[in-house]
Order: C-alpha cells, then sequence, then structure tokens
C-alpha cells in the first residue's frame, strides 16, 4: 500500500500559495490509518523508549496510538491555558503564524527516552519546540516521528543530531 495515495492536496489552504496535505482520507482508511501506525510503530519499536510525545492538535491523532500499540504512556503537548497543572512554555515560528506550546513540569522524569510522533514536519517550529520543552522537563528526545515530511522547508536543518523518521515525502 502506498500511503501517498491517502493524502489529499487542497492548493492555496489556510493562505495562499500553501499546498495543504490532508490527511482525513488517511485516517478515513481504516487500513492506511493502521498502515501509518504500524511503520512507525516499526521504526520504534527497538529503540527503548519510555513515552510518546505529541503536539496539539494532529500529533494526538498518531501518537495515542503509537503509544498505544508499544504499550507506554503518552505526553500531550498543548497550546496555551489547556493544561491544568504547573507549565514550561515556549514560543515558536509556524509556517504561517506564530504561537505557543506548553507541558506540564511532571510530564516526564529525569533521563525518560522520549520519541515525538506528529502528523507533519514542515518548518520543523513545532517539532523544536516540542524537543525544547520534552528536554526543558529533563527527557531524552530519542526519535522524531511524522507522516508527512515537507522536505523543500528544510525542517531538519532545525533538528540536527535527533533521529528523524518520515512516513511520506513531498518536495
Ligand atoms: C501543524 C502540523 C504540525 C505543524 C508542522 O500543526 O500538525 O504540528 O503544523 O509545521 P512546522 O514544522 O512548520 O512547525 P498546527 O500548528 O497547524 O496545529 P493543529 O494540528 O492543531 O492544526
Amino acid at each position: 500500500m502506498d500511503l501517498r495515495d491517502s493524502i489529499r492536496i487542497i492548493e492555496n489552504f489556510p493562505v495562499e500559495g500553501i499546498s495543504f496535505k490532508d490527511i482525513t482520507p488517511l485516517l478515513a482508511d481504516g487500513e492506511a490509518l493502521r498502515e501509518a501506525i504500524n511503520q512507525i510503530v516499526n521504526h520504534l519499536k527497538d529503540k527503548n523508549i519510555d513515552m510518546i510525545a505529541g503536539p496539539e492538535a494532529r500529533g494526538f491523532l498518531f501518537g495515542v496510538p503509537v503509544a498505544n500499540e508499544l504499550g507506554i504512556g503518552f505526553i500531550p503537548v498543548r497550546k496555551p491555558g489547556k493544561l491544568p497543572y504547573d507549565t514550561y512554555a515556549v514560543e515558536y515560528d509556524l509556517e504561517y503564524g506564530k504561537d505557543r506550546l506548553e507541558i506540564h513540569k511532571d510530564a516526564i522524569k529525569p533521563g525518560q527516552r522520549i520519541a515525538v510522533v506528529d502528523d507533519l514536519l514542515a518548518t520543523g517550529g513545532t517539532v523544536a519546540a516540542v524537543s525544547k520543552l520534552i528536554e526543558e522537563v529533563g527527557g531524552e528526545v530519542a526519535s522524531l516521528n511524522f507522516v508527512i515530511e515537507l522536505t523543500d522547508l528544510n525542517g531538519r536543518d532545525k533538528l540536527q543530531g535527533y533521529d528523524i523518521n518520515s512516513l511520506i515525502k513531498y518536495d
């Protein structure tokens, strides 16, 4: 199965000039969804991962099933004001705009190996922010995993030294 067949491309969404990669057909197709989860699980299964972390909102869609399959827990990294306990926050640049992400201060035990899962690597700003938060609370970022990578945005340049796994690449 080619997972690429399950991605729908919408031109000029959400703003002019952006070629949006719509994952909803993949989410709607049980076989494609299982294949995407399995490919990420296979990449992570021998890496001694203690927990999965994923950013709101689309990181949750893939992160939780991966964690469940590996039999480990999930850490939600959320947009401002959503987490109820003590948090660390970091501000970051998006492909279009700026945003801020938060993590609970007690989300990770010192030295735990954390794998990040998200739907998309674009500029790398989001996952760089997530990695910074994980390290701030004492975790080790053991792997960064994406369903889709937009290679011409050079997100990997911001992520040197990390293990990076993407299932589908677009130029
Ligand atoms: C999208 C996507 C990634 C991020 C990738 O999330 O789900 O998390 O952008 O872009 P980057 O590599 O340039 O940072 P968005 O912030 O749109 O949030 P959403 O999942 O809640 O729609």
